[in-house]
């Protein structure tokens, strides 16, 4: 795979490459739309591994309001799957899936946070922080690959990647919420 990453990184949506000629602009085009394509398949991987993730996080959790939260996300998670499928499909691509390290890390270190912490609140927070860190992850990813799509002019793929961002910000404000109003309060008094 070709990694050229000033050439990509200089690409403008409002197309300002004044010094630049056609044959550069589309190369350039092309090794962006490499890293789109490495990136769809990563967050792929990455939705894939939290299915089975976060009904562990179910299991360990305690409050209500979190495992409703958690439960509602996994339900959206599916959903995102089959947009990341649209997603391929909206540009002649056969879904596929390349193991993500940074979501690897991310759930492990959330399994590490649910065995090392006792039942209850201080676990459930735990869990909340775990979760925030996955979700700043794919809020990140989908803000890049909805950017990157938009660049390279498909639409529909960038209006999909748009639909499930929004959603991720979503369960993320939801677990700040979580957070705010039941499980942080309790921990620090469970700890007094
Ligand atoms: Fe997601």
């Amino acid at each position: 795979m070709e990694n050229n990453k000033s050439s990509t990184a200089t690409i403008s949506q409002n197309g300002n490459q004044s010094n630049g000629s056609s044959t550069k602009d589309s190369m350039k085009s092309s090794q962006l739309r490499e890293l789109f394509e490495d990136g769809l398949k990563d967050i792929y991987w990455a939705e894939k591994a939290l299915t089975k993730a976060i009904p562990k996080m179910v299991k360990k959790a305690t409050s209500k309001k979190l495992i409703d939260a958690l439960s509602s996300h996994l339900a959206e998670t599916e959903d995102q799957i089959t947009r990341l499928e649209e997603v391929f499909e909206s540009i002649d691509k056969k879904p596929e899936a390349k193991k993500c390290e940074a979501m690897a890390g991310l759930i492990k270190e959330a399994e590490e946070i649910m065995e090392s912490s006792e039942e209850g609140v201080m676990r459930d927070a735990g869990i909340i922080s775990a979760g925030q860190k996955v979700e700043h992850y794919e809020i990140a990813t989908y803000g890049t690959l909805r950017q990157f799509a938009e660049t390279l002019g498909l639409n529909e793929a960038a209006s999909l990647l748009e639909k499930t961002l929004k959603e991720e910000k979503a369960a993320d404000q939801k677990l700040s919420e979580v957070a705010k109003n039941a499980i942080n309060i309790e921990a620090a008094q469970a700890d007094v």
